[in-house]
């Protein structure tokens, strides 16, 4: 196949900032129609206002449809939120486990603590999207999302068996599983854990550029994340979980968490399809199946996709004074979009 049109896509998963940055990048979404954005600003976007002022600055920044979430606290309001909601501000409300990420201080320590927001959101229909590793330290950093699933979200699902829940970014077969597992579940994938896995980050030299959380995994569970996406299946759904930082906060003694794809990240899904033969099934995981989940139709224009030669990228992109590197897979993307 050497061109294919399907339905515009979305990003369920986007890290968009502020300031200098948010303008530097916003514009590179621009294959994308709508994003939901993440609110793990500093400080975080916590209230039905700071959703309201912060979708502002989006689209003053150049992206049109931003998709706004609330971040979880445990001093959230229920009311606020199921309000924000009924408004049309928000889409979902994210759930960091404290300390799981970047910019995860003011997460969640005990679920506990947010019983009531949850059995409000439960009862009003709100989704919840969940950053899914606990932050134990004695837990090895690569089990942390195995563990998640145990201790953490099934019995969050016993509890709420109505809440609408997206498990962000899964990096194992066990996250695979699980959401199979859970009908009604939703279960976004990046193109950093399609592209790569921890050797590509690890052997032969260490590539900050790769890191990012939840951790690049083993090989048989990139390829487990390679089968759900091309499977067709309606839980899993396109989340590049773009994620900028400044390239000094990358190329560092202490590397901050995150991949910027944002730019590639269609050309690299269409590389991953085309890999797994599934280029027919690029439709569904792109465009069809992330509206679906969130009850919205999919978007009414189409983009292009043809084949061509390699893409002759900037490796980095200027943010006012500071630059933020692009991720490189490490070979040539063939895939052009008009
Ligand atoms: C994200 C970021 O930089 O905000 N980083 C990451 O490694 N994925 C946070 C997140 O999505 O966990
Ligand atoms: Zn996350
Ligand atoms: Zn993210």
């Amino acid at each position: 196949m050497e061109s294919l049109t399907i339905r515009r896509p979305d990003d369920w998963h986007l890290h968009l900032r502020d300031g200098d940055m948010l303008r530097a990048v916003a514009p590179e979404s621009r294959d994308m129609g709508r994003a939901i954005v993440m609110p793990n600003l500093v400080p975080p976007v916590v209230t039905h206002d700071d959703a309201r002022a912060y979708r502002e600055r989006i689209v003053a920044a150049g992206f049109a449809r931003p998709l706004m979430t609330l971040y979880l606290t445990e001093g959230t309001n229920p009311d606020d939120v199921v309000s924000a909601h009924a408004a049309g501000t928000i889409t979902a409300v994210k759930l960091y486990p404290a300390g799981a990420t970047t910019n995860s201080a003011s997460g969640v320590r005990s679920i506990e603590a947010v019983r009531a927001v949850l059995a409000a959101m439960e009862a009003a229909g709100v989704p919840l999207c969940l950053h899914g590793e606990v932050t134990d330290r004695e837990i090895d950093i690569f089990d942390r999302e195995a563990r998640f699933l145990d201790d953490v979200l099934t019995p969050l699902r016993a509890a709420h068996p109505e809440l609408k829940l997206t498990l962000e970014h899964v990096t194992t077969s066990e996250a695979v599983d699980w959401v199979r597992a859970h009908p009604g579940v939703g279960a976004t994938i990046t193109v950093q854990h399609l592209l790569a896995n921890r050797n590509d980050m690890l052997a032969g030299g260490l590539r900050p550029h790769f890191y990012c959380l939840p951790i690049l995994k083993r090989g048989r569970h990139q390829e487990a994340l390679r089968a759900a996406a091309t499977s067709g299946e309606s839980a899993f759904f396109l989340g590049t979980d773009s994620a900028p930082h400044p390239t000094h906060a990358k190329e560092a003694t202490c590397c901050a968490a995150g991949c910027f794809t944002a730019p590639i990240a269609l050309a690299c899904y269409a590389h991953v399809f085309e890999e797994e033969d599934a280029l027919d099934r690029l439709e569904s995981f792109a465009s069809l199946n992330g509206p679906a989940h969130y009850g919205l139709p999919p978007n009414a224009d189409t983009v292009t996709l043809t084949r061509g030669a390699a893409l002759d990228l900037p490796p980095r992109i200027d943010t006012h004074g500071q630059s933020v590197t692009l991720f490189d897979p490490g070979h040539p993307l063939h895939w052009h979009i008009h």
